[in-house]
């Protein structure tokens, strides 16, 4: 059994499931579930208001979060850290504020693996103001066209925008080479972290990455609460995107004076409940060590790759070196009566496009099998979903 398994209550209430769905959201250990609920019974209250000795904790409490996130990602500085609903709503924050400043000139390369997350708010600018969106294509080996972008993007491109890890491929993007391509022409780079953040150390001063957005359901903490880290020079630059309480110096009718970043972004009352909580996930990641979660993660997916692919007629959509990720599809028979038959033998899968429509097209496929590994998974749950499939397939074939 995973060494990890014990701190994940839902297995010791659900002893039999096999979860290999962390890719879509992560289950929670005890300490987050505890952090949030002890919160909540001890010291809650709105932040950033109340001069009562509550609502200061809370607000330190708030805040050093805050601290501790920057410090997980390689920020230099707190302030560059805005809290946000998840990646979809960290992505969709900036597109619609440096929208603002954007025209029907400029350009902004995405690339075609992306989860819709990272590619809709991008074809809604287009469709809104005119910017031309171009697509980064993925080469035949799964990996992203760096020579198509070495030739296509010009002074014109403002943003490009990948994932640092795709949810259907499982590969990572060579960000740092994406990072030197973008900045020599002047064009920004934003990353879509919520596959890469859980398993890998993330460093976006290292990787002089501009924009960064994940969500905390995906390393094991609450849902509600996601990050947009952006570069502080930048951040100031860019117009608030909500309006409302806790986000201005000063209004009058005549004159409103926003707050300085991050704060102008956080409009609200934000999650503070689950900002708790992604702060204790964030200390469970650590104390781990994201090398030995990175170890132990890429380990297990050449061990649940190679049993899959000994299986007739399995083909394969993931790289060949994903991590925590492998979807695949099987000849001539419907993901979805797989999952199906899977689901109800207790083993957790996803099937269906992944919200990435556009990159099953690109390789011929209509939908397919994900597996995604967490750190409660170990070989016994690989060899109970192989076995699984096994019986299946023979059953439908
Ligand atoms: C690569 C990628 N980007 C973005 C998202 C969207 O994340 P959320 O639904 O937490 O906003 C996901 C979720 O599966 C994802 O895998």
């Amino acid at each position: 059994m995973s060494d990890f398994r014990k701190f994940f209550p839902i297995f010791k209430q659900n002893p039999n499931i096999v979860y290999l769905d962390s890719g879509a959201s992560a289950q929670k250990p005890d300490c987050v579930i505890k952090a949030m609920s002890e919160f909540y019974e001890n010291t809650y209250s709105n932040i950033h208001r109340g001069l009562y000795a509550f609502s200061e904790k809370s607000s330190q409490i708030y805040d050093d979060v805050r601290e501790k996130v920057a410090k997980f990602i390689g920020a230099k500085d707190s302030l560059e850290i805005i809290f946000t609903k998840g990646t979809t709503d960290s992505i969709n924050l900036l597109a619609s504020s440096i929208g603002r400043l954007l025209n029907k000139y400029d350009e902004i390369i995405v690339s075609e693996v992306e989860h819709h997350s990272n590619l809709l708010p991008w074809k809604n600018l287009e469709e809104v103001i005119g910017v031309k969106v171009k697509y980064l294509p993925v080469l035949d080996n799964k990996e992203l066209d760096y020579d198509w972008l070495y030739k296509n993007i010009s002074g014109k491109t403002k943003l490009v925008c990948v994932t640092g890890q795709s949810n259907v491929l499982g590969v990572k993007t060579d960000i740092k080479k994406i990072v030197e391509i973008a900045h020599n022409v002047g064009a920004k780079v934003l990353v879509d972290g919520a596959q890469l953040t859980v398993h890998s150390k993330v460093d976006v001063s290292d990787f002089d990455i501009d924009f960064y957005a994940f969500s905390g359901h995906k390393i094991y903490g609450p849902t509600g609460i996601g990050i947009l880290y952006g570069k502080k020079d930048l951040l100031n630059k860019l117009p608030p995107y909500q309006f409302g309480g806790d986000m201005v110096e000063s209004v009058s009718l005549d004159k409103v004076i926003f707050k300085s970043v991050p704060l102008r972004f956080e409009a609200g009352t934000p999650p503070i409940a689950e900002v708790v909580g992604l702060g204790s996930a964030i200390d469970f990641l650590q104390n781990i060590g994201m090398e030995k979660i990175e170890e132990k993660s890429l380990n297990l997916t050449r061990y649940l790759q190679s049993e899959l692919l000994k299986i007739e007629g399995v083909k394969l959509l993931s790289h060949n070196n994903s991590n925590s990720i492998v979807s695949f599809v099987i000849d001539e028979i419907s993901p979805f009566d797989i999952g199906l038959l899977l689901g109800q033998k207790g083993v957790c899968v996803r099937v269906g496009k992944h919200c990435a429509e556009p990159l099953h097209q690109r390789f011929g496929v209509d939908s397919s099998i994900r597996v995604s590994l967490g750190l409660y998974n170990d070989e016994s749950d690989v060899d109970k979903f192989i076995d699984a499939l096994k019986k299946i397939l023979s059953m439908l074939r």
